[in-house]
């Protein structure tokens, strides 16, 4: 089942979400609806509080960005390959220069920006079997990682932008708060005007 992708503005995108345990009820629905919902919107990745559910649980599949041409051909082959599932996550160190990289959010449409990150990333896990893994992950992958990450703890990629560029895109933010945006996947916005 395709769940609506919730829009920015909407306070559970900014709550520190909290640790599950194995009996949390019906994950391996919300699993699969969430795969469901990445792919029908073509995201590489998605966090359970993007469809409203603030549990430290994200999805990542970077198969679709393994055909950009933006990518080395190694960085390519790493993409086509890259899919996890990532419960109770906490990274345990960021490493190297910070580097910047053009981002987009599912629940921030049509909002692109350049982010810099650090390269290197250690983060620990569980999968959906609640198997516990400590994993490292550089370059690209480390982005998308912090990128899925970063919305189990709250933020947003526009929190990292210039306080200049966060003034330039203000308005669109306001209005895909609004509703005020086409797009061409399921969204909840938490200032559209209901119908009477
Ligand atoms: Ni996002």
């Amino acid at each position: 089942m395709i769940l609506p992708i919730v829009a920015y503005g909407d306070p559970v995108l900014r709550k520190k979400a909290k640790s599950i345990t194995k009996d949390y009820p019906n994950l391996d629905t919300l699993i699969e609806n969430m795969k469901e919902t990445m792919y029908g919107a073509y995201g590489v990745g998605l966090a359970a509080p993007q469809v409203g559910i603030p549990i430290r649980l994200f999805l990542v599949d970077a198969s679709s960005f393994a055909e950009d041409e933006v990518f080395t051909e190694e960085e390519q082959a790493l993409l086509k390959d890259f899919k996890r599932t990532f419960i109770n996550a906490e990274i345990l160190e960021e490493e190297g220069d910070e580097w910047a990289f053009n981002e987009g959010c599912l629940s921030i449409p049509d909002v692109r920006e350049d982010v810099f990150r650090q390269p290197n990333v250690k983060i620990k896990y569980q999968d959906e079997n609640f198997k516990e893994h400590i994993e490292e992950f550089d370059g690209i992958i480390a982005r998308i990682v912090q990128h899925e990450y970063d919305h189990i703890e709250g933020v947003l990629f526009t929190d990292k932008l210039s306080s200049l560029r966060k003034r330039l895109i203000k308005s669109k933010l306001t209005n895909i708060s609004k509703g005020k945006i086409k797009v061409d996947y399921k969204m909840r916005f938490p200032l559209m005007k209901k119908r009477r």
